[in-house]
């Protein structure tokens, strides 16, 4: 199993270039599941999770090219199956994002149940009482969740839980449902949003993605088209804070500064410079000044991401004075508290919230990922920490940075992948 190396402490120098955001990509391939005609994305991210999109979509029977500029074309002429098994839905649980679509284009989805994951129980209730109310007959058989219906009709839902792939999963399913849908309290993610204008380019009629009120006219069919998946936010911050914490000097390109106003208001205050231009980003240092502890809360867009609270810890650990972190999102997102407790950074964790009390050094040790966003913020950890620091499990890297460590490589860390 892979490993990743870092001896620590080089200050980040230089230009990198943010990659398309995981978190559109997904439920835009799963869009290409509502069209017989080929859907052309570009900036498709070389992920794990990716991958394990396109596989299933393989499954229900698409016709997948790969080019070699990152884009990929899918045509789902005809769709052969509807199952999503176990064995691809257990790796990701994002695969939940076909059922939407094929129960709107098919009228028929056999999806496994996600199951827990690193970060809590993550159930997917929300997404099932959305398709109901459209007229969806949904059952819970043997692990697998059957949603059946003729054709779905308009509805009004009122979504309990701000939550991501619940609001886009109910959207696609409404773009050929009859009627009209409105869905309150949508979340507002930027992603939702860049999904919402591949679907209306699709011929899909949207409005409001990006506010909590979606309203979405369901329309016959849709067809294909090209659609440019915007910049990952989690990626260009993850990169702001590496830079911040080895004290570097770095500028971000193909990147847009407006999907992150709350992380780079919370970095200001750490004490960095930000400087920002319409897709570009540069960080670096005020002379002689240490960074400076922050409180933080995760919330749902715009607020601060729950998937850059772990890299956060990271970044106060090496801060002056004391900083709150409060996981408002999923219960159970602590789990990188212990490894960077390895490193030497002080944490003491009360319910929801983990105390941070910033030191002036990590040290390099053998640390463990636990899931995505907790191993990018080892990678983080151990770029700032004096010594050699190696992370194992870092498969849990792949499924959402790419290729993480030849970035970090090209900006002068000490960094190697050893398999
Ligand atoms: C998405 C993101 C993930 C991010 C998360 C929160 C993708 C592929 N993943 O995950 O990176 O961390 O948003 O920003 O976009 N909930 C329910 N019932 C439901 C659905 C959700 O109770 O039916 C709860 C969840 O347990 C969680 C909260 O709602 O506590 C938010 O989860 P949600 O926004 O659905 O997360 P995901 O869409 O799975």
């Amino acid at each position: 199993m892979d490993k990743i190396l870092i001896r620590g402490g080089i200050p980040l120098q230089g230009t990198v270039e943010i990659s398309g955001a995981k978190n559109a990509t997904l439920p835009t391939l799963a869009a290409a599941l509502l069209t017989d005609e080929p859907l052309r994305l570009t900036h498709v991210p070389h992920l794990r999770d990716v991958t394990t999109m396109l596989e299933l979509l393989g499954q229900h029977g698409a016709n997948i090219t790969v080019d070699e500029q990152l884009g990929v074309e899918i045509a789902c002429t005809q769709i052969s199956n509807t199952l999503a098994p176990y064995d691809l839905v257990r790796t990701m649980r994002a695969s939940v994002l076909v059922m939407g679509p094929l129960v709107a284009r098919c009228g028929d989805a056999r999806i496994s149940l996600p199951g827990g994951c690193a970060i809590g129980s993550r159930p997917v209730n929300l997404h099932l009482a959305g398709l109901e109310a459209m007229g969806a007959e949904v059952q819970l058989t043997s692990g697998y969740i059957h949603a059946k219906a003729k054709r779905l009709h308009g509805a009004r839902i009122v979504l309990d839980l701000v939550t991501v792939t619940g609001t886009e999963n109910l959207m696609m399913a409404a773009t050929l449902a009859d009627g009209r849908t409105i869905l309150e309290n949508a979340a507002c993610e930027p992603e939702v949003t860049d999904l919402a204008l591949c679907l209306n380019s699709m011929g899909a009629c949207i409005r409001g993605a990006g506010t909590s009120t979606i309203v979405i006219d369901g329309v016959e069919r849709l067809h294909g088209t090209r659609h440019d998946i915007l910049p990952d936010r989690i990626e260009t911050a993850t990169f702001l804070m590496a830079a911040a914490m080895t004290r570097g000097d770095i500028t971000l390109t193909n990147t847009s500064p407006t999907l992150l106003e709350s992380p780079i208001a919370k970095l200001r205050q750490t004490g960095v410079i930000i400087e920002e231009q319409a897709n570009s980003l540069r960080i670096y240092p005020k002379p002689d000044s240490r960074l400076r502890a922050v409180n933080i809360k995760t919330c749902p867009y715009p607020g601060f991401p729950t998937d850059l609270q772990a890299q956060m810890m990271a970044l106060v650990s090496v801060a002056e004075g004391s900083g709150a972190i409060t996981e408002t999102i999923f219960e159970n997102r602590f789990m990188h508290v212990s490894e960077l407790q390895r490193l030497g950074a002080d944490i003491s964790l009360q319910g929801n919230t983990a105390l941070v009390r910033g030191v002036p050094k990590l040290h390099g040790a053998p640390v463990m990922a636990t899931d995505l966003r907790a191993s990018a913020s080892l990678v983080l950890a151990g770029l700032a920490a004096e010594g050699e620091t190696l992370i194992s499990r870092v498969y849990h890297i792949d499924r959402g940075y790419e290729r993480i460590e030849e970035k970090l490589m090209a900006l002068g860390a000490n960094i190697q992948r050893l398999s």
